[in-house]
C-alpha cells in the first residue's frame, strides 16, 4: 500500500465537479471533493469531525462546505469557521478536516492518498507528459435491489 499512497489518482472528471459536495472513494477511503471561491478543488475527509455526518451530502455556502447535521461550516484548509448553535463562539484549530492533496489536469482531478494539510502546489504533480496517450480502461456496474 505504500506505492499507492505516493501516486496520484483519477478521481472524477473536472467537470463532474459543480457548485455542490461530490462523494469520492480513494484506496477505500471515504473522501469530498468540492470547489472553494477560486474554483480551486478541495479534497478532504468525508466525515464532519463533529458526530460523523458526510460532507459529501450537505451544501457549499459562502465558500465553506457545510455540514448537513448541524450546519458547522469548513473553509478550504478544512477549518472550522461557524458553529450555528453558538454563533459567538470561535472554533479552536484542532475543529479542523483533514485534507488530502488535489489537482486538476487534463480533464480529470486527481488526488493523493498521503493524508495531511497538504497544498496540492506542495505535491509532485502528474506527468503530463504522455497525456495523449492515456487510455483508461472502466468497469462501471449499476446493480439493483430485488
Ligand atoms: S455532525 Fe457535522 S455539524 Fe454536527
Amino acid at each position: 500500500m505504500d506505492k499507492e499512497m505516493q501516486w496520484w489518482w483519477p478521481l472524477a472528471l473536472d467537470e463532474a465537479l459543480g457548485s455542490e459536495p461530490l462523494a469520492v472513494r480513494l484506496l477505500g477511503q471515504h473522501l469530498v471533493l468540492w470547489r472553494d471561491a477560486k474554483g480551486q478543488a478541495v479534497l478532504m475527509v468525508d466525515r464532519c469531525p463533529h458526530r460523523g455526518a458526510r460532507l459529501s451530502q450537505g451544501r457549499i455556502r459562502d465558500h465553506a462546505i457545510e455540514c448537513p447535521y448541524h450546519g458547522w461550516r469548513f473553509d478550504q484548509q478544512g477549518s472550522c469557521k461557524i458553529i450555528p448553535a453558538t454563533p459567538d463562539f470561535q472554533p479552536p484549530a484542532s475543529f479542523k478536516i483533514c485534507r488530502y492533496p488535489v489537482v486538476e489536469m487534463h480533464g480529470l482531478i486527481w488526488g493523493g492518498a498521503r493524508r495531511g494539510h497538504l497544498r496540492a502546489a506542495n505535491a509532485a504533480q502528474p506527468s503530463s507528459t504522455k497525456a495523449a496517450l492515456w487510455s483508461v480502461r472502466c468497469s462501471y456496474q449499476r446493480t439493483t435491489g430485488s
